[in-house]
């Protein structure tokens, strides 16, 4: 295909986009159905700030894709228009932002004073957005997004310093709003920073499949040509999904990539073949995603299975991948851990799916616990890639 060609075909209309845009993941869309309750309990909780006194502040639960993020967003987009500049709305992102002084910055700089990247003592920081806050005389509306992120990172003295910090204002008042869809974290947290934080609690439900589909017939209306998916494409996003706990996002990006398949192929209409094919995409890109991001030791233990069935071994306890690991950690010079640490990280393995641990009856030699992979080895080789070729296991690479 020449240039021209393919320049051309880009301008032309697509048969099958008319606004690829709204299906894209930071786009907030300007109904959100089958959260009425969520966006009704969320906007009385903050509507008290209209009127000057401070909100209770929430906390917010739930699975991934359940439109916390998006519900939290709507609702503070109407209240702000609402609310002129009478209140401040801070929204930030504690995947992106993970430190206590990152987050200070952030929400300093939403009122207007700039704090330097680095460099600050941290009681410094505190210092300064207490004081740009009480200047400024409002209500301050503070979202932490994914927070699990930050009191993993970095533990809860922000949040201790954020629940607390109205004893040090004067004109000022400040509402923290927490996100999570991780309860665990809590388990880190101060038990006054708990209970503080969870004034309000508001949980989001995981959808169903038909309410999965009435959000992909929403946002296919503003998204597609009129007739571009054929009738079973978005029941089927829709009931994979809604396998998948009820994940919206998974429902919009199953419809995304099968729409996107259907367009590079130069098809007339999205079809089910174009949601399977998305599907099997979306499926392997997860497995190696979490195995890219584990702790080394786990990946060692992952390899020590990997190469144990490679090898033809099969029903494999966890002495003879503790023999394994070891040999590896030697040849990379690298201090193994212990055999029980070993046996932890294998049920870590066995949750995440990506082994199956099986504890089979040995008559009368008791009961033992035998591992296989249970992941595709090709996803699990992508994702171990670099670590293979560090130990030398080169065919795969140049595979
Ligand atoms: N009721 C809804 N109507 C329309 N779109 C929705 C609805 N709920 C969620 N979405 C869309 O689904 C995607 C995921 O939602 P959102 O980001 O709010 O999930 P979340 O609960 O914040 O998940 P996470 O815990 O992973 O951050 C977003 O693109 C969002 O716009
Ligand atoms: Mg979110």
């Amino acid at each position: 295909m020449s240039l021209e060609e393919l320049f051309e075909r880009f301008t032309l209309q697509s048969r099958i986009f008319k606004d690829r845009d709204k299906l894209l993941p930071d786009y907030v869309p300007g109904d959100l159905p089958h959260r009425s309750n969520q966006v009704l309990q969320l906007a009385k909780i903050l509507a008290p700030a209209l009127a000057g006194s401070r909100p209770s502040n929430v906390f917010i639960y739930g699975l991934t894709g359940t439109g916390k993020t998006a519900v939290t967003k709507y609702v503070l987009r109407k209240l702000s228009e609402r609310a002129q500049d009478k209140v401040i709305f801070s929204y930030v992102n504690c995947r992106q932002n993970d430190t206590s002084y990152r987050v200070l910055a952030e929400l300093t700089r939403d009122l207007g004073t700039r704090i330097p990247f680095t460099g600050l003592a941290t009681s410094e920081v505190y210092k300064r957005f207490v004081n740009a806050l009480d200047r400024r005389g409002r209500i301050m509306v503070v979202v932490l997004d994914e927070i699990d992120h930050l009191v993993k990172k970095s533990g809860d003295d922000v949040l201790y310093f954020l629940t607390r910090i109205n004893e040090q204002l004067t004109s000022s008042r400040l509402s923290l709003i927490g996100i999570t869809n991780d309860l665990k974290f809590t388990e880190f947290l101060d038990a006054r920073v708990k209970s503080s934080l969870g004034e309000e609690e508001l949980v989001f439900p995981p959808y169903t499949a038909r309410e999965l589909e009435d959000i992909l017939r929403q946002r296919a209306a503003e998204t597609f040509v009129e007739g571009a998916l054929t009738a079973e494409v978005i029941p089927m996003c829709a009931a994979i999904a809604a396998k998948q706990n009820g994940d919206a996002r998974l429902a919009l990006d199953l419809l995304l990539k099968a729409a996107d398949i259907a367009e590079r192929d130069e098809a007339e209409k999205v079809t089910s073949e174009h949601v399977r094919q998305a599907q099997r995409e979306i499926e392997k890109n997860v497995t190696v995603d979490v195995i890219k991001s584990m702790p080394l030791h786990v990946k060692m233990v992952l390899i020590a299975i990997y190469l144990l069935e490679k090898e033809g071994a099969r029903n494999l306890t966890t002495g003879v991948i503790y023999n394994k690991y070891l040999e590896i950690t030697k040849m990379l010079g690298m201090d193994p851990v212990t055999q029980r640490r070993i046996s932890d990280i294998i049920n870590e393995l066995d949750m995440s799916g990506i082994v199956n641990a099986r504890v089979v009856s040995l008559g009368r030699y008791g009961r033992t616990k035998v591992i296989r992979l249970s992941t595709n080895v090709k996803s699990i080789e992508e994702g171990l890639q670099e670590d293979l070729f560090m130990l030398g296991v080169t065919e795969m690479v140049t595979r």
